[in-house]
């Protein structure tokens, strides 16, 4: 369908034309190249994180992730059931199961008093998001973590760029993962990433994501031998979208910007409609707004009113427990309390880098009009 006010559009500019450009016209390196290296010292450079690899999307470098620090058949990894699927099916990729614990209603992210009582002798980690760009209590799981001796790995998909008191959120877990897909902070069409202090990791990264291959040299120039040494995958992400990746990065602190400067305005705005309630991070808990998610009780009649005007929103997200799969064919009976309360009243509202102004204007004028009625 196309709406009048889709939810987001991508925010892109000519230095993208020009780095995509080159990378075609350069005739070779489509797959491998400096171009990958480039975006991957940039991205490390920018969270403050020691290492990076780049993947083909956030769901390969999950998977990835996993398998790097050793999880397997018999563990259980703790993760929110209010996420997107990738998240949950991740430990199922490495044959570990999933358990889902309880969020909290400041940040939407995992609470760490219920994922303390979720932990079990076979817990090997907690795997946090940080919903649409606002930072969890990522502290606090650090801290339940480093206590309990498990790992925190954060699935930091939606929030490049978020931050706490300064530090960036993909570094205080053991590692973390990034998305690149179209909808996010910057985008390479479809992408991702792990980021971590570990070498080790990095060093099991390398071989998982290029087939278990000890590369001392690209691959495609090379006449040396490179041994198999793993099993391993192709989750490369390709030299001619690592140029996306780089012209993007060139520009994210003002994507980020523009994104919290529309923020402000629908906050601004709907905070006077005493039926809504906007988000509002903790003190010292950088925002980047991915997406811009209000809740109210009238929610699905929200989405008719506003959809008769041509303007998109969306659930982010329905649980994950409740989907077919995790139900009938996981076998899953879990109850969440406080992720169904949040689940129903959760409104994602369009909101993207370059929104006119106007289309601000419609979006508050519509939902006013529907409390007007
Ligand atoms: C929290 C979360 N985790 C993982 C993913 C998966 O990332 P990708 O779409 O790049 O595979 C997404 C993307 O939508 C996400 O929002």
């Amino acid at each position: 369908m196309s709406w009048d006010i889709p939810l987001f559009k991508i925010y892109w500019d000519d230095s993208d034309l020009r780095g995509i450009n080159e990378a075609i016209k350069s005739g070779r390196d489509w797959a491998v190249g400096s171009n990958v290296i480039s975006f991957e010292k940039g991205i490390s450079k920018y969270i403050g994180s020691k290492y990076c690899l780049t993947f083909n999307s956030g769901t390969s470098a999950l998977h990835a992730v996993l398998l790097a620090h050793g999880i397997g058949a018999g563990d259980e990894v703790i993760v929110p059931s209010f996420s997107f699927i990738a998240t949950a099916n991740a430990p199922l990729f490495v044959g570990a199961k999933p358990v889902f614990a309880e969020i909290e209603e400041e940040t939407f992210g995992l609470s760490p008093d219920d994922v303390a009582e979720r932990i079990t002798n076979k817990t090997k980690a907690i795997m946090p998001i940080h919903y649409a760009g606002c930072p969890c209590k990522i502290k606090e799981l650090k801290d339940l973590a480093d206590d309990r001796g498990i790992l925190l790995i954060e699935d930091a998909a939606e929030s490049f760029g978020a931050s706490i008191d300064g530090r960036k959120v993909g570094t205080f877990g053991d590692s973390a993962i990034l998305s690149f897909c179209q909808n996010k902070i910057i985008t390479t069409g479809e992408g991702g990433a792990v980021v971590t202090d570990s070498k080790e990791i990095y060093e099991r990264l390398k071989l998982i994501r290029s087939h278990g291959r000890m590369e001392n040299g690209d691959y495609f120039s090379s006449t040396d031998y490179m041994d198999y040494v793993t099993l391993g995958y192709n989750f490369r992400m390709p030299n001619i979208l690592a140029a996306l990746g780089i012209s993007q990065l060139e520009k994210v602190e003002r994507i980020i910007a523009m994104r919290k400067e529309n923020a402000k305005y629908l906050s601004d705005r709907l905070k006077k409609i005493k039926e809504i309630s906007i988000p509002i991070p903790p003190p010292g808990y950088d925002h980047v707004y991915q997406m811009y998610t209000i809740r109210l009780k009238e929610r699905n009649e929200m989405i008719k009113h506003l959809a008769e005007r041509s303007i998109m929103t969306k659930v982010y997200f329905d649980p994950i427990h409740n989907t077919s799969f995790f139900r009938l064919k996981q076998g899953y009976q879990t109850e969440l309390s406080v992720t169904q309360r949040v689940s129903d009243t959760v409104l994602t509202l369009p909101m993207h880098p370059a929104i006119m102004r106007d289309e601000l204007k419609q979006i508050c004028i519509g939902i006013e009009s529907f409390f007007e009625r």
